[in-house]
């Protein structure tokens, strides 16, 4: 055993290594799990085990752990055919798509379950090694869903959490995953299985009476050795003050003027912060916006849209074919209602630090966040946390888990592009009362419902679970 008293296990470190011929750096990495995580951490003084980021040659030994904000991170490396078939193969192109309800077919192979399986042991094995006699151990997410189970077995004294960051699917949608059986095993090695929804909570028990013929009650179930499993939902969130202080800072307040002034001091800028995936709406969002111009509901520069697309997977197929008509419709858009010096769009296939896309936010008037599947996004509340100034107008999918709770924003159904147009038209017009009382609303909602409250709510009711035996 190890020394670590609260581990936390993910697919991904918070930072990414960065290899150049001056030597190692290391960049903050993607993703909602780590902006919700990074602070949680930071605040426990726990032990992060997860992934450097890169290619590491096989069976090399992974690098020492080492300290970042008073995180301890502990890095664990992947070859090249376990990065293709457990983090692009199974994680990525199987169950990624599953879960999302299916908005891209998913692809099942074989051989990417068997590497799936060897590297969530090798996770399981890391953890075991860095834990404390009855530490809390908190597995993150759908790429170490086995992690739970083979931890357990290793290591029957350790408190397991699981929480998964993305939407639990339907019975019917699951009932498609080959392994399926074995997944819901592996869930099931936890102590408290956290979804975003209550509907996650409410499908994942349903199927272990399904596939494994259990019987849950309530929101536990009980397995044959008589250890006892709960659900439940704890939908998660950000650092409210974090962002809210930044983007009131002298620095982001001028970038903020900085930009509306760059980009030609416009009526209306709408903006869309995202990772280049299928699951976010983007080319959707681009069609509305293109039929609004055509016709002129919207003109440019009057009202120009900024789509940040940050890089994301881009070595799988359906990412590499979403960049192509993603890219392609910008063009036409441009082509089409740009001018010399006028874009109608401003495309950002780049990734932004914390402080660039608090600017941003600052200067929208309005933030489009369309998904057609999310398990929360967290750019939608980091929006509203940038928003002090109670300005500015949040258009949000139905589909995303924040919709449930940011009930005074313009929510919509991303398929029916009619009705989008609809509210994004009311959205750019709204009147500054309306749009501050909207935005005073889910203020005072995510002031008290921020990342640190819902870390607090999951491990709490992770600690009331029996100990083991
Ligand atoms: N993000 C970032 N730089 C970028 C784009 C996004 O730091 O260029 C952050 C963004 O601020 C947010 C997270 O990445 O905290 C995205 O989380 P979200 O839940 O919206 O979506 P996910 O990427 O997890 O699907
Ligand atoms: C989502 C997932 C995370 C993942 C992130 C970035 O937020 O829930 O598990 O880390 O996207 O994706 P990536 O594949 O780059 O880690």
């Amino acid at each position: 055993t190890g020394n670590s008293s609260f581990v936390v296990v993910a697919n991904r470190l918070p930072v990414d290594e960065v290899r150049s011929p001056e030597g190692t750096t290391w960049r903050r990495s993607p993703g909602g799990l780590v902006t919700a995580l990074q602070p949680v951490l930071a605040q426990h003084k726990g032990t992060w085990v997860g992934w450097t980021g890169g290619i590491t040659k096989a069976g090399r030994p992974a690098p020492d752990p080492f300290e970042v904000d008073g995180m301890e991170l502990c890095p664990l490396p992947l070859s090249a055919d376990e990065m293709e078939r457990y983090y692009e193969g199974f994680s990525n192109s199987s169950l990624w798509p599953l879960y999302h309800d299916a908005v891209e077919p998913p692809v099942y192979k074989r051989r990417w379950w068997e590497e799936y399986r060897k590297v969530n042991q090798r996770f399981a094995d890391a953890t075991a090694k860095v834990a404390a006699q009855g530490a809390t151990v908190w597995v993150q997410d759908y790429q170490l869903q086995l992690v739970p189970a083979m931890l357990r077995e290793q290591r029957p004294d350790l408190r397991i959490g699981f929480f998964l960051h993305i939407p639990f699917p339907p019975v019917e949608l699951f009932m498609q995953l080959p392994r399926r059986a074995e997944v819901l095993k592996g869930l099931l090695g936890a102590d408290l299985v956290g979804f975003q929804r209550p509907l996650g909570a409410h499908n994942f028990l349903q199927l272990t009476r399904h596939v494994l013929g259990l019987r849950p009650r309530g929101d536990s179930v009980e397995l044959p050795d008589g250890r006892t499993v709960l659900a439940g939902a704890f939908p998660i969130s950000i650092d409210f003050v974090e962002m809210e202080r930044l983007a009131q800072s002298e620095e982001v307040r001028q970038r903020a003027a900085e930009i509306r002034e760059e980009l030609g001091r416009p009526a209306a800028i709408i903006l869309g912060v995202d990772r280049l995936d299928y699951t976010k709406g983007i080319e959707r969002r681009l069609k509305i916006f293109r039929e609004l111009l055509a016709e002129k509901r919207l003109t440019v520069p009057g009202a120009v849209m900024v789509q940040v697309a940050t890089p994301s997977r881009e070595r799988i197929e359906q990412y590499q074919a979403l960049r192509v008509k993603v890219e392609r419709e910008v063009g036409r858009i441009n082509g089409e209602y740009g001018r010399v010096g006028e874009p109608a769009v401003h495309y950002l296939h780049q990734s932004y630090n914390r402080a660039e896309l608090a600017a941003l936010y600052l200067a929208a008037d309005v933030m489009m966040v369309t998904p057609l599947r999310d398990g929360m996004n967290l750019v939608a509340k980091e929006y509203v946390a940038a928003r002090a100034d109670n300005g500015g107008a949040l258009v949000l999918s139905e589909f995303a888990g924040a919709a449930a709770e940011l009930r005074q924003a313009f929510l919509c159904n991303p398929h029916d592009l009619d009705g989008v147009k609809e509210l994004l038209m009311r959205a750019v017009k709204i009147e500054a009362g309306d749009a501050a009382r909207r935005m005073r609303a889910m203020r005072r909602y995510l002031r008290a419902h921020d990342v640190q409250a819902w870390a607090e709510s999951f491990l709490t009711a992770l600690d009331r679970t029996g100990r083991p035996a």
